[in-house]
C-alpha cells in the first residue's frame, strides 16, 4: 500500500517541472492519478528538491487549516504551481488553469522520520 509519505510525492512532489505550458495542470493532474473517480478540485505541485520539501517539517511550526499542530512553514518561498478545476471541468475530463507562483508552502508533517504527508496551504 502507498505511504501518507509517498502520497505527497505523488500528489505534490515535481522537482524538474513545472514545464512552462498552460496544459500542465491537465497532463500532470491526469498522470498523477488525482482525476480517478473525480477530478480532484484544488492541488499544487512544489518545483524544489525533495530534501528541501521536506527540511520544512524542521522549519517554523503553525496550526494546520484543520485545527491540528503539525504543520509547518517554509522560511524560504519556493516555485510552485497551483491547479484548480475550471468551472465548466465535468468529470471525466477534467481541466484545470495552471498558476505558477513564488511563495511559502505550508505542509502537515508525520511520522518517524518525521515528513510531509499534506500540502496545507502557501502564502
Ligand atoms: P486523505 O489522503 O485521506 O484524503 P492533501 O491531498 O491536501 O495533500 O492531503 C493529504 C491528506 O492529508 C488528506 O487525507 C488530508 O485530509 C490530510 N490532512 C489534512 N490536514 C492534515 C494534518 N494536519 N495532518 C495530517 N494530515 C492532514
Amino acid at each position: 500500500k502507498e505511504s501518507r509519505a509517498m502520497k505527497f510525492q505523488r500528489q505534490h512532489m515535481d522537482p524538474d517541472g513545472p514545464s512552462n505550458n498552460s496544459n500542465y495542470c491537465n497532463q500532470m493532474m491526469r498522470r498523477r492519478l488525482m482525476t480517478e473517480g473525480r477530478c480532484k478540485p484544488v492541488n499544487t505541485f512544489v518545483h524544489e528538491p525533495l530534501v528541501d520539501v521536506q527540511a520544512v517539517c524542521l522549519q517554523r511550526n503553525i496550526t494546520c487549516k484543520n485545527g491540528q499542530p503539525n504543520c509547518h512553514k517554509s522560511s524560504s518561498s519556493m516555485k510552485i504551481t497551483d491547479c484548480r478545476v475550471t468551472s465548466g471541468s465535468k468529470y471525466p475530463n477534467c481541466d484545470y488553469r495552471t498558476s505558477q507562483k513564488e511563495r511559502h508552502i505550508i505542509v502537515a508533517c508525520e511520522g518517524n522520520p518525521y515528513v510531509p504527508v499534506h500540502f496545507d496551504a502557501s502564502v
